[in-house]
């Protein structure tokens, strides 16, 4: 972790001494020392790094990466008050869903921890201060790399000598949580599984295997960011993300993870799909998602492979860009993920934030989790819904009404 000397040194450089900027390039810090600068200039740190540790000891138990690597992930310590309450979150990345496109991740950082960028911001749900962060500052708090392309459901014992691509996501999921519960989550009191996008399938997926494998006398709960992803139609009618999801099932062998529920009900590959087995998690979760994820919109709605013409490509890339016949189509999107939501019953241990922005992902970021211009839904911020609905001071089920009506989105605008 860089510390406010640091940064400051780190400012005050990029400011007098081009010679010592230099010499960071060289080293490597350039990319903190920017993202620092760029914070400071705003004169308020709403984000800093935290280095990167490898769980060398999940090797042996064949919880390893795409590539056979160790996982990683990025811890801060929590402190007085916190110290006995955990935030651990697992980080997202789209999927591979055939050796193909496994092949093509492994050796990138999202499949080898070789490859993964030394350190992460940590931000928002994860900031280390009350101001940014008045419910959870002060746990421990643990981001997860994303390495396995499964949204770490995988468990094949093979392995190909060929690829050597290893599906083993889920035993990443255990290992880590056995690690944890070495290193004092055993003792704890509170515990939060959280993701975001393929991490927040994680953390609906995964929720009650997170539960089962901590203390009984604990508080747990899960929270998924961006994770609801629907099973939808394409614009041109065609059936995309299912084939794409039953691959993944298929090729990670994530069906022993799925929820028994659901798959004596049906098939793995729609088990992947949270709207058909959200119903059975027994655990608390809280659920944020726009309803028009910009995500869900560019790969579920308007794929490539459904807008060969590329008619929907301005519009995937700032929504403001979108025609009237575009936006009636995001507004018959929104219905089905407000359809797809139904089997989400209204136990006030469940929560949710459904605002109507073009986005994807809000909890890891200042800017949506919490300041003064962040997205409000029933007047209330992220941040406050979710600390609120862990710490039972109010239950918050809300969903926004149809864009554009908020006005206090923050609209992804892609390049
Ligand atoms: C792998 O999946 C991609 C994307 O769905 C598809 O285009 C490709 O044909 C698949 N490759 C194989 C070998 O199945
Ligand atoms: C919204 O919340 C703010 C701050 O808590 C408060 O000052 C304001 O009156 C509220 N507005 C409405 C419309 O409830």
């Amino acid at each position: 972790m860089l510390h406010k000397d640091d940064m400051l040194a780190c400012f005050l450089n990029q400011l007098f001494f081009s010679k010592a900027i230099e010499g960071m390039m060289r080293e490597g810090g350039r990319r903190v020392c920017i993202i620092l600068v760029g914070l400071l200039s705003l004169m308020s740190i709403e984000a800093y790094e935290v280095g990167l540790a490898f769980l060398d000891s999940a090797v042996a138990q064949g919880a390893v990466c795409l590539d056979g690597s160790a996982p990683a992930y990025h811890m801060d310590k929590g402190f007085g008050a916190g110290i006995d309450n955990w935030l651990v979150f697992f980080e997202g990345g789209g999927w591979c869903n055939n050796v193909t496109n496994c092949l093509a991740r492994r050796d990138t950082r999202l499949g080898s921890s070789k490859q993964m960028l030394t350190t992460e911001t940590f931000s928002g749900m994860f900031h280390n201060k009350p101001k940014y962060n008045p419910d959870f500052y002060d746990w421990n708090r643990i981001k997860v790399r994303y390495c396995d392309g499964a949204s770490f459901t995988g468990d094949v014992e093979e392995v190909d000598p060929k690829t050597n691509l290893h599906f083993r996501g889920a035993r990443i999921f255990r290992a880590v949580i056995e690690d944890l519960l070495a290193k004092g989550i055993k003792n704890a009191k509170n515990a939060m599984l959280v993701g975001c996008s393929a991490g927040g399938l994680t953390s609906i997926l995964q929720c009650d295997n997170f539960r089962s494998l901590l203390p009984a006398t604990m508080k747990v709960k899960c929270l998924s960011d961006a994770g609801f992803f629907i099973n939808a139609k394409t614009i041109i009618g065609t059936s995309h993300i299912e084939g794409f999801f039953a691959d993944v099932v298929k090729t990670h062998g994530s069906a022993k993870v799925l929820s028994p529920a659901c798959t004596s009900k049906m098939s793995p590959g729609l088990c992947f799909f949270p709207q058909n087995m959200i119903q059975y998690i027994e655990t608390p979760i809280f659920l944020i998602n726009a309803a028009y994820d910009s995500w869900q919109v560019k790969n579920i709605l308007a794929p490539g492979v459904a807008d060969r013409k590329g008619t929907w490509r301005e519009c995937k890339l700032d929504i403001t860009k979108c025609s009237s016949a575009q936006l009636n189509i995001l507004q018959g999107y929104r219905q089905e993920f407000l359809k797809a939501l139904t089997g989400f019953d209204n136990s006030p241990s469940r929560g949710m934030f459904i605002n109507s922005c073009y986005s994807h992902c809000q909890t890891g970021i200042q800017e949506t989790w919490l300041r003064n211009d962040s997205p409000l839904l029933g007047n209330t911020t992220i941040a406050k819904a979710v600390g609120d609905w862990y710490y039972e001071r109010s239950t918050f089920q809300k969903i926004d009404c149809p864009y554009p009506c908020d006005k206090t989105c923050h609209n992804r605008v892609f390049e």
